[in-house]
């Protein structure tokens, strides 16, 4: 007795019936399916794959056929190879666009049982012609581009706009006839306000496009981050307002592969946001820990993260602009130009990481907490260390 006879009702029938379609559905499908034995050579190559690639089944049956494949979609004999040697399927895998077609696949492997009298399994390679998708992709990817720089461009004319309107009045109204020599002197305050104003801008707007890694080297973000406390600890705007900085210093080494100055200048923003916001004898926390979950590790392709986290006291960050204080140019403080919080999240997202925003009691809206994770190397890393050893001896 076979476990079909066991099976009640019609159900063996449904079952080759099942095996019948499935065959079928394989010949049929506009999905490209083929099979390449542990040896490299064919094994079963269904119409459509036999459509696309431009190749006859009857043809390249049994014969050693990766290396054609390779030719004619540079990638897809490549990661059959690999699945077959390190037993690992595929999930996706784009292939480089063909030389002639210029089309490009989007691959998927399997492993197959062995087939009769072979130690090794078969490998089923599943792929589509995506090359319309990624076509569109770029297209949407430039218009997004384009989009941003136009926004960009329009928000730093606005900005510009308003200062030299205010000098252009200024230098008109003292050229003009019959201005006192106090209306003169209140005049060129302003100009030279408003020029202060635009310098600022101007160069905070070149740090803005600075941020850059282009010599990734390991960084000792802890000291980054002392160093930075004890300048804003100094700033004026701090001290003016009495408010408090501490920091909580981890107890170990922390290395961050980056640039160091773009580090800095992110931290720095962060943290004087922070002093600025805490309000009169307020004060800011600062501190950076090992996290220790690995949930959030996956998402960021990373084994070890680091959380600095800036917590302040001030009013917090109203939920109806949350969204908008990494924008470019949002500012809700006098003098600002909001060019800070945008500058952090590009320093941030050069280093592999991210920044959140919450309230530290969000029913009172009460102090802000900004929380940046980043990848950091393995702790036996040090700076004499060339990063390349120091990944491959210590790290994941
Ligand atoms: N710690 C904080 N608490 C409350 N609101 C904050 C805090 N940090 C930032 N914000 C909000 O986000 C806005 C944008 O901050 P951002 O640092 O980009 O610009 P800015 O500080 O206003 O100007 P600057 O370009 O000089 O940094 C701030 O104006 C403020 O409204
Ligand atoms: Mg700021």
């Amino acid at each position: 007795m076979t476990e079909l006879d066991t099976i009640p009702g019609d159900a063996p029938a449904d079952l080759r019936r099942l095996r019948f379609d499935f065959g079928d559905l394989l010949d049929t499908i506009g999905t490209c399916v083929l099979i390449v034995d542990s040896d490299g050579r064919l094994a079963y190559l269904n119409p459509a794959a036999s459509d696309l690639l431009d190749l006859r089944s009857a043809d390249w049956l049994d014969r050693p056929i990766l290396r054609e494949l390779n030719r004619a979609t540079p990638g897809l004999g490549c990661v059959i190879e690999r699945t077959a040697r390190t037993g690992l399927p595929i999930r996706r895998f784009e292939t480089a666009p063909a030389e002639e077609s210029g089309f490009v696949l989007g691959v998927s492997t399997a492993l197959l049982k062995p087939r009769e009298g072979a130690l090794t399994p078969s490998v089923a390679a599943i792929f589509q012609d995506i090359t319309e998708k990624v076509r569109a992709e770029g297209l949407r990817r430039r218009a997004e581009r384009l989009e941003a720089v136009a926004e960009l461009g329009a928000s730093l004319a606005h900005e510009i706009k308003n200062p030299l309107t205010s000098i252009r009045s200024a230098v008109e109204q003292i050229v003009g006839v019959r201005a006192e020599p106090e209306d003169t002197r209140l005049l060129g305050a302003l100009i030279v306000r408003e020029s202060d104003r635009l310098s600022r801008l101007l160069g905070e707007f070149i740090d803005f496009g600075r941020v850059r890694v282009i010599d990734p080297r390991p960084v000792d973000f802890r000291a980054v981050v002392s160093e930075v406390v004890n300048l804003v600890r100094a700033h004026p705007d701090t001290r003016r307002d009495g408010v408090e900085l501490a920091f909580d210093v981890p107890p170990r080494d922390v290395y961050v592969r980056g640039a160091e100055e773009v580090l800095h200048r992110g931290v720095f923003n962060l943290v004087l946001n922070a002093a600025q916001w805490a309000g009169r004898n307020g004060s800011v926390n600062v501190s950076l820990e090992d996290l220790k979950s690995d949930l959030l590790s996956p998402a960021f392709g990373a084994f070890q993260l680091i959380r600095l986290s800036v917590r302040d006291t001030g009013p917090g960050v109203q939920d109806d602009i949350r969204d908008r204080i990494f924008d470019p140019f949002f500012t809700r403080r006098s003098g600002g130009t909001g060019l800070g919080l945008a500058l952090v999240q590009r320093a941030v997202e050069a280093h592999g990481g991210a920044i959140f925003v919450d309230n530290v009691r969000p029913s009172e809206c009460t102090g802000a907490v900004f929380s940046v994770y980043l990848p950091t190397l393995p702790h036996a890393v040090s700076v004499r260390q060339p990063i390349s050893t120091a990944v491959r001896d210590g790290g994941p």
